[in-house]
Order: structure tokens, then sequence, then C-alpha cells
């Protein structure tokens, strides 16, 4: 899920063995489940349709998405196959409401210019445009 939404657009730009190699990338999910990680796995029966992480990463070891220490910055993806069904609409909700219970102010994004589907979702969901790093915009959700 971390290599579909780093290669969101189809283009194999990176491995998956690469994404998990670079820090950059890596720093998402490395150690999954340490205090403050937030996250939600969709699942159909036994099946992986998708996934949502959150994790507070700091200005030292930045996201993409960062905004300061405090705010989790999310990543996402569904599988090709589920898409289009309201399964990363389920996620961002289901995430929000858990970030919103843990007493986090507020989450943090970063959405590639050209990314539509994404971006649509996250303006559906109550987040704005923030900043810009790159080809990028960083977007912020206020609890
Ligand atoms: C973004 C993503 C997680 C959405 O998951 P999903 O399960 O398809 O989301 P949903 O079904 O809940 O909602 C999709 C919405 O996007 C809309 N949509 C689909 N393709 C679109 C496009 N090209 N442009 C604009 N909207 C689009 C759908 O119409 C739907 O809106 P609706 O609920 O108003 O009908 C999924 O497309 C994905 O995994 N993309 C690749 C990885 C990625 O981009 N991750 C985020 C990186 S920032």
């Amino acid at each position: 899920m971390l290599l579909l939404a780093f290669t969101w657009d189809g283009t194999p730009r990176f491995t998956r063995e690469e994404v998990l190699a670079a820090d950059h990338t890596a720093r998402y999910l490395g150690g999954w489940r340490r205090p403050g990680d937030l996250g939600l796995v969709a699942v159909d029966g036994r099946t992986p349709l998708g996934a949502i992480w959150a994790r507070a990463l700091p200005a030292a070891t930045p996201g993409y998405g960062y905004v300061a220490d405090d705010v989790p910055e999310l990543g996402m993806a569904v599988a090709p196959a589920h898409r289009g069904r309201g399964v990363g609409s389920a996620l961002l909700a289901g995430c929000l409401r858990q970030a919103r219970a843990t007493g986090r102010r507020a989450v943090s994004l970063s959405v590639e210019d050209g990314n539509s589907a994404a971006r649509a979702l996250y303006v559906r969901h109550g987040f704005v445009t923030v900043g810009r790093d790159g080809g990028s915009d960083t977007m912020l959700r206020e609890l």
C-alpha cells in the first residue's frame, strides 16, 4: 500500500524494495505500531482492500506533508481492483475518528499535482491546502 501511494499514477517510478529501503519513504511505516501511530486496514473477509496510516514525523526527519511535530501525516491506498466503491472514504473517515479520539489537533498529508481522485477525496473530508512543496500540495485537516 505504501508503494501504491508513492506510485499513484501507475508509473513504476519505484519498486517495493526501493520504497522500503529509502529512509524518506520507509519512515512512514518503519517499526510500525510505535506509540501514537494511527491506522486501519480495510478487509473483505481475509482479503486486504486498502490501508491508511498516520504518524507524527519530526522536523529533523519530516514527511513530504510536514506541518508540525505534533501533527501526524497520513498516507493511504486502495488496491486498484477495489477503487471507486467507498473504501478510501471509509478508511479516511475512520482514521480521522481515531485521530480525534486520541486527542490530535490536526492531521496533514501531501498530494501530488494530477492526483485528482485523492485530492477530491481529501477536500470532501475537510482538508484544505496550507502549503506547497515541489509538485505537491500540503493539506491540513483540523480536528
Ligand atoms: C485515492 C484512493 C485512496 C481513493 O480510494 P477509493 O476507494 O477509490 O475512494 P472512494 O471510492 O471512497 O472515493 C473515490 C472518489 O473519487 C472519485 N474519483 C475517482 N477517480 C477520480 C478522478 N480521476 N478525478 C476526480 N475524482 C475521482 C470517485 O468518483 C469517488 O467520488 P464519489 O464518492 O463522490 O463518487 C485511491 O484512488 C488510490 O489508492 N489511489 C492511488 C494511491 C493514492 O493516490 N494514494 C494517495 C496518495 S496522496
